[in-house]
């Protein structure tokens, strides 16, 4: 694992843009797998920026979301189709075809997950992870417990998942209770994987996943057994690293 520390958010969101636009310069059909929540959306901005100056090209990158909420429509404000496209797609050199999101019909979600990693199997795996961390550990929405999934499926979120997200929603009962997710198989396969990590809310999940022991009860733990993962945290969100 490559630990680099940075000062703040806004070092940690340009770090983390230079290794998407490094991956697709490297590879200009990359395949690039999303996170979405707080943490990445400054990366988003600094890749629109680049994007509009003519320093990245994504027409012909693919991309792959880590999850979705189950049951929330793609138009609603909180779906991460929506804000994948707030903040990243309708603003850059990308068309519908080149994007996959884990939205689906929850009536066939186990067909749904079954061709989602057979659709990132066939575009040849994922070149570049971009991820976030929960404070409780999960990367994805793959949620501690005593067990862990490796493909794509449909989670129960935790009450600490859903406390944390209700920020973005007018209250936490309106959070969906499911997601899809991509499992831990999928984020694994990876290429290269980065993790974003700011604030002090992060600092013990950080911690953890960089010294702790591999366990099903901290997920991003098991990014220790990748060969090719930097985290990008800014000083809080590193503070507990002994
Ligand atoms: C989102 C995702 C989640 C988030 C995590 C942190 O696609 O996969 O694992 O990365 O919940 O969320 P924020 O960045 O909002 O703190």
């Amino acid at each position: 694992m490559e630990l680099t520390i940075v000062d703040n958010y806004q070092e940690m969101s340009e770090r983390a843009a230079a290794l998407v636009v490094a991956a697709v310069e490297t590879k200009p059909a990359a395949v690039l797998g999303l996170a979405t929540g707080s943490t990445p959306e400054g990366m988003y901005a600094r890749l629109v920026k680049l994007s509009r100056e003519g320093k990245v090209d994504f027409s012909r990158v693919t991309t792959f979301n880590l999850d979705e909420y189950a049951g929330l429509a793609p138009e609603h404000e909180q779906s991460y189709f929506y804000y994948m496209h707030h903040h990243l797609f309708n603003l850059i050199n990308i068309g519908p075809e080149q994007i996959n999101m884990p939205g689906c019909d929850l009536e066939n979600v186990e067909q749904f997950c079954l061709e989602y990693d057979q659709r990132i199997a066939a575009a040849g795996g994922i070149d570049l992870q971009v991820l976030g961390i929960g404070g409780n550990g999960h990367i994805g929405f793959n949620e501690p417990g005593n067990q862990l999934r490796v493909s794509t499926h449909l989670v129960d979120l935790t009450e600490d998942t859903i406390l944390a997200n209700s920020r973005f929603f007018k209250a936490v009962e309106e959070v969906p209770r499911q997601a899809v997710t991509m499992g831990l198989g999928s984020i694994m396969l990876a290429g290269k994987i980065v993790l974003l990590a700011s604030g002090k809310a992060k600092a013990e999940a950080i911690a953890r996943t960089v010294c702790g022991l591999v366990t099903t009860e901290v997920p991003a733990s098991f990014l220790q057994l990748h060969r090719d993962v930097t985290i990008i945290a800014d000083r809080e969100a590193a503070a507990l690293i002994s």
